[in-house]
């Protein structure tokens, strides 16, 4: 009998942990005559709705792309409402998801941050921090480049406190990631037909299956989630293995 994948999700399992690159925000805004940060606006409502439907549908974790390492080259009024975007979400939102378990994590630098925005961050993260129900992860000053050499630089911190020995090896880099502790990434999927990572959980994404979506940012909601979770059904992850010997053929490398 063929070993069992050592990876938790069975193929017509999960997805347990989904990430989303939240795409198309300017385009939905720029279709209508409207500036750009309705389009965010619209975005955080998007969000709440993907957030909700989540759960009925299997999904443990949500990891979602709220501001990267490189979105500090737009404009200052852009970078601003983005900025100001968390503390819409997390006002309007935080009661709402500490009443339904969810656990808020935020991923990414916090150095350069406003103050204000740091002092939310933690508030939101010691808050909510015992909920086990859902995680919600938002990267936030998030660059999966700079989150690598992050947990690398941990690791070395570590071994010069003499709380750990070298090698370096996937454990511990890994342990070292502001991901760590979450379920492996099981999908990413990015909205508006874009189909790149743009920096977001490269380490991650080793094994997850990609999704593209056409759909903008702020159309989304259950029936697009449902949709991925579709798709993620039909895919044949082998991790690098042989597929089952009962698996459909269309056997490719990888
Ligand atoms: C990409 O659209 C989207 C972003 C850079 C920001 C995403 C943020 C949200 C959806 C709001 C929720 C976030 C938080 C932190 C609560 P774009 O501006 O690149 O769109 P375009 O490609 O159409 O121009």
């Amino acid at each position: 009998m063929p070993a069992k994948p050592s990876h938790p999700a069975a193929p017509t399992d999960g997805p347990r942990h989904v990430a989303l690159i939240m795409d198309g925000n300017g385009r939905w805004a720029q279709a209508r005559g409207l500036p750009r940060a309705m389009g965010h606006r619209e975005g955080v409502q998007a969000l709440k709705r993907t957030v909700q439907a989540a759960p009925a549908l299997g999904i443990t974790c949500l990891t979602v792309f709220g501001f990267s390492t490189e979105n500090w080259s737009r404009p200052a009024e852009e970078v601003s409402d983005l900025m100001g975007l968390v503390r819409t979400y997390v006002a309007s939102d935080l009661k709402r998801l500490e009443r339904e378990g969810v656990r808020v994590r935020i991923l990414g630098r916090r150095a350069g941050l406003p103050a204000d925005i740091a002092a939310i961050i933690d508030r939101t993260e010691a808050t909510t921090a015992h909920n086990d129900r859902f995680t919600l992860q938002v990267a936030f000053n998030y660059g999966g480049r700079a989150d690598i050499v992050d947990a690398a630089r941990r690791h070395v911190d570590r071994v010069l406190a003499g709380e750990a020995t070298g090698p370096l090896d996937e454990q511990a880099l890994g342990a070292g990631l502001s991901t760590a502790g979450a379920p492996p990434v099981d999908v990413i999927v990015r909205t508006s037909g874009e189909q790149r990572l743009s920096n977001f959980l490269l380490w991650e994404a080793a094994y997850a299956e990609l999704v593209y979506q056409h759909v903008l940012w702020p159309d989304y909601g259950a029936e697009a989630l449902a949709d991925v979770v579709e798709q993620y059904r039909n895919r044949d992850r082998r991790f690098g293995g042989r597929a089952a010997p009962n698996a459909a053929p269309a056997l490719a490398a990888g």
